[in-house]
């Protein structure tokens, strides 16, 4: 007989089924061993009597062990007593590999199941976690894809930084030196001028030494590049995109949400428009909270908190200083002091999950802001690095926008998460590499 999955299995009473999957709990009374299966699916308590079996599945039953794999045959039925609402009576019992002693047991400490991750995604947090994360892929895929965007493949090792450069993992490419890439700005501008719309979806990379629970040193990014837009069409098409992210998970996936302890209905309600606040309004409504910014002042983690604590949806934050902002963003011809960009910042302190910009496009501008930048900061770029990027103006230019969305900070703000680390599988942070 052919393996199904629980879920299928408990819509087919009385019908004889095989299970595959994995011990999640056992225990014994007299002659009845009951365990609780756990596949992809979800879980099932099953019932395994002596009198019932075979000596051979019996003793297989009594054998196996926490996070053993098995496959079960047996009839299913409705069962109010079983934790699971259901029961399989077994008729067969094998172990397709014994587990030896689970080393997660229930209470263990955060650094354990830091050290026993790639165990601990058996969990059921976990398993919702994953799934939902992939979901987020799809629906973020799916929208771009619907709107007309070519999704293209930037290289990770670079030799341009793409931000402020501060934070690049350097590392040995045969005896030259490489970076690896914080952003895949750079590459999607090259690509965006003959595919107009594009979008790379990769890992970026950040040498940042902060503990928050914010940062990763690898995270997915989610970066378009869009040609002919400014940043106000960006910011509607960035609202467009986290909607439907946030709404699609609201309508098609209900009982994930249910066990994450996620309202669906309060998803479903992130529509556009997003609030849209200039630098300057925001740093207002910060002083009028108590805060003491003086203009120019970047924003930390507490005016984050302070600015969408009270918020259901996302805001945006536009027209920053330049001196806080990397040196591609143009400058904003209504006040020179601001460039044209923008952030969006998740609600209840969630913190960024967006940023985006228009680009400088044409070369003379290009060129007189970084040595600006150069001048302002007392840095100085390799402009070796950066000639290929510089070419796109000199060889045909059009104005473009693009953003670069972090999808962890998207889960954690939407799974409402409390660290980053568990919106992505394996985390690497400043403090840890394994598994
Ligand atoms: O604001 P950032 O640094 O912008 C850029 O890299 C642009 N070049 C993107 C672009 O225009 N194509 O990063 C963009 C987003 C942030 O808003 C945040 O969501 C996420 O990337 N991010 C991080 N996520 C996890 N860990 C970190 N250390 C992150 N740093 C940035
Ligand atoms: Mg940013």
């Amino acid at each position: 007989m052919r393996t199904i999955h629980i879920s299928d299995a408990v819509k087919s009473p009385g019908k004889n089924v095989v299970l595959s999957g994995w011990i999640h709990r056992k225990r014994q009374s007299g002659g009845i061993i009951f365990v609780v299966l756990r596949d992809v699916s979800g879980l099932v308590q099953v019932a395994i009597k002596k009198d019932a079996i075979s000596a051979d599945a019996w003793n297989a039953a009594l054998s196996s062990t926490i996070e053993s794999n098995v496959s079960i045959s047996g009839t299913i039925k409705q069962d109010p007593r079983s934790p699971t609402g259901y029961e399989l009576t077994a008729t067969d019992f094998r172990n397709t590999a014994l587990s030896e002693p689970f080393p997660i047991t229930e209470y263990q400490s955060t650094e354990l199941l830091l050290d026993k991750r790639h165990l601990w995604l058996r969990s059921q947090k976990m398993i919702s976690v994953m799934k939902a994360r992939s979901y987020v892929f799809r629906y973020a895929r799916e929208f771009l894809d619907k709107s007309g965007f070519f999704e293209i493949t930037p290289p990770i090792l670079t030799k341009a930084a793409g931000e402020t450069g501060a934070n690049l993992f350097e590392t040995d490419f045969f005896g030259s030196k490489a970076y690896l890439t914080e952003s895949s700005q750079l590459y999607a501008e090259a690509m965006a001028f003959p595919l107009e719309k594009v979008y790379s979806f990769a890992p970026s990379f950040r040498a940042e030494n902060s503990r928050t629970t914010k940062h990763l040193a690898e995270y997915w990014h989610l970066e378009p590049e869009m040609l002919y837009f400014d940043n106000k069409k960006s910011m509607a098409l960035q609202e467009r995109l986290v909607s439907h992210i946030a709404t699609r998970l609201a309508s098609n996936n209900q009982d994930l949400l249910k066990e994450l302890q996620i309202n669906g209905d309060d998803l479903s309600r992130i529509r556009p428009p997003f609030k849209r606040l200039s630098y300057e309004e925001a740093l207002g409504l910060l002083n009028e909270k108590g805060f003491q910014l003086k203009w120019g002042d970047d924003f930390g983690v507490e005016h984050e908190k302070a600015l969408t604590e009270a918020e259901d949806k996302p805001l945006f934050v536009y027209n920053w200083p330049k001196e806080i902002k990397p040196f591609y963003m143009p400058i904003n011809p209504k006040d020179e002091r601001t460039v044209l960009c923008s952030d969006m910042q998740a609600p209840h302190g969630h913190g960024e999950i967006i940023g985006g910009s228009e680009r400088i496009w044409e070369l003379d501008k290009l060129l007189s802001r970084m040595k600006e930048v150069e001048m302002q900061k007392g840095i100085k770029f390799n402009m070796d690095n950066y000639q290929w990027w510089i070419d796109l103006r000199r060889y045909g230019s059009a104005p473009h926008s693009g953003f670069g969305l972090g999808i962890e900070r998207v889960i954690k703000w939407l799974l409402n998460l409390d660290h980053i680390r568990d919106a992505i599988p394996f985390p690497r942070m400043s403090n840890r590499l394994e598994p």
